[in-house]
């Protein structure tokens, strides 16, 4: 979400009217991301499962891992591409990046947003029959699926795809707003899939936690 605590930038000793115009644009476009995202919400509260966009803060814990050699990363559930930008500043290569969005009206926004980036307007639960990448093994997962929202079912038809898409060892990098498991016993039990909090932040609203989610 948009840092309200920031003031409306203006020329001052120091600051020049091109920093000014820069600084008005991004915030331009955060509010209207923060308008997009209420409006999906209004839609479809339990499929969008917050209110607001991620912050930059949580972006950066979860993307805090990634970088231009972990080669292709799959992002699920990007909503307007809080996490997708931290990728590309962290050096992934727009080619080397696969979105997965079920919102039509935010892909349609990844797509605008982000050239280059291939955006896939389906269910992450389509995983298993994608082909990405032409078969190479992905790097890592990032995902901002509410999958505390989810049934069982969907969660572990997610799962199952991300795992035939990762390399071995890899992990999906998971935020939630629990400090509990992001995926429910049950899932776990069925599954032997392994989760461990490797993060928090309260620089963000609601505060969130980060966790990765491994083959076990
Ligand atoms: C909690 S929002 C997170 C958005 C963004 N990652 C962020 O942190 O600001 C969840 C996102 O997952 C998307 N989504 C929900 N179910 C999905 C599914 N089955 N497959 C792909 N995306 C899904 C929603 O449309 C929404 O964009």
């Amino acid at each position: 979400m948009c840092d309200l605590r920031v003031p409306e930038p203006t020329v001052s000793p120091g600051v020049t009217e091109a920093e000014v115009v820069t600084m008005q644009n991004l915030q331009r476009k955060c509010r209207s991301e923060d308008r997009s995202f209420l409006r999906e919400w209004a839609s479809a509260p339990l499929r969008v499962a917050a209110i607001a966009p991620s912050s930059a803060t949580l972006a950066r814990i979860i993307t805090a891992d990634i970088g231009p050699d972990t080669g292709p990363v799959i992002e699920l559930g990007p909503g307007t591409g809080v996490f997708t930008r931290a990728l590309l500043e962290r050096g992934v290569k727009p080619e080397n990046l696969a979105l997965i969005e079920l919102s039509t009206a935010f892909a349609r926004r990844l797509e605008a947003d982000f050239p280059g980036v291939a955006v896939h307007n389906r269910s992450a639960a389509d995983l298993k029959e994608m082909d990405l990448f032409g078969g190479a093994p992905v790097g890592a997962v990032v995902s901002g699926l509410g999958l505390l929202a989810m049934p069982d079912d969907l969660v572990l038809a997610i799962l199952d795809g991300v795992f035939r898409h990762l390399k071995p060892g890899g992990a999906v990098i998971q935020f939630s707003y629990s400090p509990r498991s992001p995926v429910r016993t049950g899932v776990l039990d069925k599954s032997g899939y392994g989760v461990e909090r490797v993060g928090r932040t309260y620089r963000n609203l609601p505060p969130a936690f980060v966790y990765k989610i491994t083959q076990g």
